[in-house]
């Protein structure tokens, strides 16, 4: 039985493990993570094995709060305002890694950065009080699929090949927002449960967009991403026939064929928390597409959008390869 409850007898077991080495699924409040002592490249290098990502990507580091980032990285005055506005949270840091800092080179692909955050869950922060080591995690899916909220979800990623600490569905729904700090400037890496609004009022200046060329930093930008087996159709004021429908606010038409409104209200915070869960399902009903609704982006709207264009990117490409590959068959014979 891969999946265990975050009972205290259970959380103390998990920590024993992460700390020794193993992978551990964990609940946050973003979403679920693949758990590993970020101190022991050994135990990284089994997340990438696990979820067949690409070592160019680097995973974020779960950390307790501000005492220990500074262990790691390099501080600078906002970053530290950040730290102290938005800790525990949906807030992941991007720094200057520390001369000394002695998270394995592998969390961060080569770069010399770091990205931090300290998760706002009993549970993930339990683990890291009682492992007393670092927790690199990235989201618990493999690589270029949608990301677990649940724990049933992380285990129909993987099957038994993980321990999965099951915490309850993630509240927020959303990763965390990515800044990156390392130089004078204050970068949005990625969008996500922290709204942009929020970040800007507190910084009293916009967030910057990476330039093009900087992207490469930030690989998690890849624009194809979050993908779905069924095709995307943005921006759709109503469904086809055949398709599946991702409806949001209190506009939505009637739909007789599988239809989830991730919020009648047009609430964000509610659609958010219901998202990825709802492209799974619809995900899994068979239609020749799933037609989204448009959502506002502004705050968690940002995030949504986001995620959304970028499964949609990935999911066509996914279609092309699916379509192209009869042929790429004959080809080889
Ligand atoms: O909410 C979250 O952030 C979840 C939970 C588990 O904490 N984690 C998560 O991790 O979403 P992951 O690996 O799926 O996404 C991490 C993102 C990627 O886009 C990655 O490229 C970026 O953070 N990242 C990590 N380290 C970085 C670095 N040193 N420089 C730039 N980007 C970095
Ligand atoms: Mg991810």
């Amino acid at each position: 039985m891969p999946v265990f409850p975050a009972t205290a007898d259970y959380i103390r077991i998990a920590a024993v493990a992460l700390a020794g080495g193993d992978i551990v699924a964990i609940p946050t409040e973003t979403v679920y993570g693949l758990g590993a002592n970020a101190l022991d490249a050994a135990a990284v290098v089994k997340i990438f094995a696990v979820k067949e990502r690409p070592r160019f990507n680097p995973l974020i580091v779960h950390v307790p709060g501000i005492e220990e980032a500074e262990a790691y990285a390099e501080i600078s005055g906002p970053a530290r305002k950040l730290m102290a506005a938005f800790w525990p949270g949906p807030l992941t840091l991007v720094l200057r890694r520390r001369t000394d800092c002695p998270i394995a080179d592998l969390v961060s692909a080569g770069l010399d950065t770091i990205a931090l955050r300290s998760p706002n869950h009993k549970v993930a922060r339990s683990l890291l009080e009682a492992a007393r080591v670092p927790i690199a995690a990235p989201s618990a899916n493999r690589s270029g699929r949608l990301s677990p909220t649940s724990a049933a979800d992380v285990e129909a990623e993987f099957g038994d090949k993980i321990t999965i600490l099951d915490g309850g569905p993630s509240a927020l729904g959303l990763e965390s927002t990515v800044l990156g700090l390392a130089d004078d400037e204050v970068l949005l890496l990625r969008a996500g449960a922290l709204p942009r609004e929020a970040l800007e009022e507190h910084l009293r200046r916009p967030l910057l967009s990476p330039a093009k060329d900087e992207a490469a930093g930030s690989p998690g930008r890849l624009a194809a991403h979050y993908a779905t087996s069924t095709p995307l159709r943005l921006m759709a004021t109503r469904p086809e026939a055949n398709e599946a429908f991702l409806a949001f606010g209190p506009a939505a038409p009637a739909f007789d064929g599988p239809v989830i409104n991730l919020s009648p209200h047009g609430d964000l915070a509610e659609a958010a928390a219901k998202f990825f869960a709802s492209l799974r399902k619809l995900d899994a009903a068979g239609a020749k597409a799933i037609a989204v609704m448009p959502i506002p982006n502004h705050g968690l709207g940002e995030a949504l959008n986001d995620r959304l264009r970028r499964a949609a990117a990935a999911s066509s490409i996914e279609h092309q390869a699916k379509a192209a590959a009869p042929a790429t068959r004959v080809l080889t014979r």
